[in-house]
């Protein structure tokens, strides 16, 4: 069972400026909650509840204040300052006393997830037992993602922001290693725009054809919040969803509450936290 995660919160959100200026690009809004909330969901519904962020250097003060020790998430959130961007693997590298002889599961910071079989999905994902695992998601605009093409079930090649046509599958920024990730990433050789590149990492498990893959079928979304506009695109989606149904996505209390793994109590030192405002009544419903 991987039962720890590592959450890149890093990056300068270059693409999202003057926005990101003075505020990490995970800390703004997707409607409702600051970006990281999501991402955040998505380990604590794969049942991790052992977590390290990276933060940009400087900007660790912020995050404290919105998540703390996540005592009072029923979870563990340690933190390390990364002092520039030097690629994705950079996680495990800085990781490595975190991750120690356990596997360990990897989300970006801003990538969306949403859908009906994703807690399945991802409990089917914490499940690896050696190699790696990604998720694909069928997009009309691969050319701006790491690529994978698959014959027969098997990922047959990948590629990192296909300049011809490869496949449609884009392969999203959530994985899951085994140990042999914190080696394999101190060996990889920085790329063209010097950085390490994961899609180079998860080749090395290919060519071991140890890299296999999960999908995010049509019921599912996973959307991007790298632009301004995909930024709004992923908060209407958000507004849309919770305003018909009247569930939120990503309340980080309601999952945990729902693993069991917090009760009554915290909830209100949440609500007190909080303040007044839609999320806390949100968190007065679930346990009334
Ligand atoms: C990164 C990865 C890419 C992946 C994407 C998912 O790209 O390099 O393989 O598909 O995240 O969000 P970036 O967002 O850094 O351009």
């Amino acid at each position: 069972m991987i039962k720890k995660g590592i959450i890149l919160a890093g990056g300068m959100g270059t693409r999202m400026s003057p926005l990101t200026k003075a505020v990490n690009k995970q800390l703004l809004p997707i409607y409702d909650k600051p970006l990281i909330f999501y991402s955040l969901s998505i380990l604590m519904l794969a049942k991790i509840k052992n977590i390290l962020i990276i933060v940009n250097k400087g900007q660790l003060s912020q995050y404290k204040n919105l998540l703390g020790d996540g005592k009072n998430l029923g979870i563990k959130i340690i933190y390390k300052e990364q002092d520039k961007p030097r690629g994705l693997p950079d996680a495990f590298i800085l990781g490595e006393n975190f991750i120690k002889k356990d596997k360990v599961a990897l989300i970006l910071g801003d990538n969306f997830f949403y859908g009906q079989s994703l807690t399945r999905t991802l409990l089917k994902c914490v499940k690896l037992k050696s190699g790696s695992k990604v998720i694909l998601h069928r997009v009309i605009n691969p050319e701006k993602f790491g690529v994978a093409k698959v014959k027969n079930k098997k990922i047959i090649s990948i590629k990192e922001k296909p300049k011809n046509f490869l496949s449609d599958l884009a392969i999203t920024g959530l994985y899951f290693f085994d140990n042999k990730v914190v080696n394999l990433s101190k060996n990889l050789k920085p790329s063209k725009r010097n950085e390490l590149e994961i899609t180079d990492l998860l080749n090395k498990y290919r060519q071991k054809k140890k890299l296999t893959a999960e999908y995010i079928g049509r019921g599912g979304a996973w959307l991007d919040t790298g632009s301004i506009e995909d930024f709004y695109k992923t908060t209407n989606f958000v507004s849309a969803v919770e305003n018909r149904q009247g569930f939120k996505i990503a309340c980080l209390e309601e999952i945990s509450f729902q693993n069991k793994w917090i009760g009554k109590k915290e909830i209100l030192n949440s609500i007190k936290f909080y303040g007044n405002c839609e999320y806390s009544k949100y968190l007065k419903k679930i346990i009334s």
